[in-house]
């Protein structure tokens, strides 16, 4: 076996990824999957909980894998594959189902925030999509898993389910630690900077799609709302500003104290012109090296397929090892 650590993360496929997923997640793995065995996943199964038009969720699919590797996923190093072909990822859920309290699982804000959201749609996979989460990352005995702000309290809850079935049988699942980046782990709304950015906003202008070309770019950023002032700070009423900075911050490599400093007595029209450019030319490349590798559909079917494989390995063993101690008749 491989002496280096591990580490798993993964991406609902559920929409065009946005500049979030980016600096929440992706720059990670890319940064990452030279120290660490990576297993990368499309995250099929959760994205059914919302509900999915089967066309688009087959697409999008194909284009979470091209942007995977537009942002830089080695496919020849990195595992990448589909949760679905995966079947471990399922039959594990429903084993550390059973050791899941439903005060627990009700607790998770983003079931909360979720059902709030709509109403309509509280379904019981919505409920445990944070076991199937937990079983994702234990299943492959991650040591690390890099994921934005958002997934912290999934994380939390993979740690006490892991701990919480080692203590009851014996040493199985791996302990594993959240990595989350110092800038750019929780992307806000361009239209309603106290909420996150998410794909799935009705508000097109709210956010910055990784598709997205320059000139809309640099219109979503210029008409971003901000506040009534005229300093580029943070603070509180200043969270419009203060996520341009991290948005100039991660597309610039300068730091939030450098900006504000040359920024000091500028105003905002500058900055945020300046904001809009260099998030431009921070994604530009990324949306043609997309653009070439969503043409190549067998390119991506293939990569996904030789990951399918080394991931059912992995994922089959730790599997095998928790039937045997719950008890399941081995023949
Ligand atoms: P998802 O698909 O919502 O987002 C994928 C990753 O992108 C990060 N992210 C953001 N980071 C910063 N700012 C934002 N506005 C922003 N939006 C998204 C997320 O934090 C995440 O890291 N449950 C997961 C998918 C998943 C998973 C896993 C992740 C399934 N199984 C196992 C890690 C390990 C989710 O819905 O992420």
């Amino acid at each position: 076996m491989s002496e280096k650590k591990r580490i798993l993360s993964g991406i609902q496929p559920s929409g065009v990824l946005t500049i979030g997923h980016l600096t929440g997640a992706l720059t990670n793995w890319n940064k990452m999957q030279k120290e660490f065995e990576s297993f990368f996943m499309i995250a099929d199964l959760h994205a059914i909980t919302q509900k999915q038009e089967p066309a688009n969720l087959r697409s999008w699919t194909l284009d979470t894998a091209a942007m995977f590797l537009a942002c830089g996923i080695d496919p020849e190093t990195s595992v990448m594959f589909t949760q679905s072909h995966v079947p471990a990822h399922a039959q594990l859920a429903w084993v550390m189902s059973s050791f899941t309290g439903m005060g627990e699982a009700e607790r998770m804000t983003q079931f909360k925030d979720k059902s709030k959201k709509k109403p309509d749609n509280v379904n019981v996979g919505l409920l445990s999509y944070p076991i199937l989460m937990a079983c994702d990352i234990l299943l492959y005995q991650a040591d690390a898993v890099p994921v934005g702000d958002d997934q912290k309290q999934h994380l939390e809850l993979t740690r006490n389910l892991a701990q919480r079935f080692n203590h009851h049988y014996s040493d199985t699942f791996v302990i594993p630690d959240p990595y989350i980046p110092e800038v750019g782990a929780r992307i806000m709304s361009l239209q309603e900077p106290t909420a996150k950015m998410s794909k799935s906003d009705p508000n097109q202008n709210a956010v910055i799609f990784l598709t997205d070309d320059n000139d809309t770019i640099i219109r979503k950023i210029k008409r971003s709302v901000t506040d009534s002032g005229s300093e580029v700070n943070v603070g509180e009423g200043k969270e419009g500003i203060e996520n341009l900075i991290t948005l100039l911050s991660v597309s610039t490599g300068k730091s939030a104290k450098e900006i504000i400093a040359e920024y000091e007595g500028e105003g905002y029209g500058k900055f945020k012109s300046d904001v809009a450019e260099a998030v431009a030319a921070y994604i530009a490349p990324i949306r043609e090296e997309f653009k070439r590798y969503r043409e190549d559909k067998d390119l991506l079917i293939n990569i996904l397929k030789k990951g399918d494989e080394q991931a059912n390995k992995v994922a089959f063993k730790t599997l095998s090892k928790v039937y045997k101690k719950v008890g399941f008749l081995q023949y």
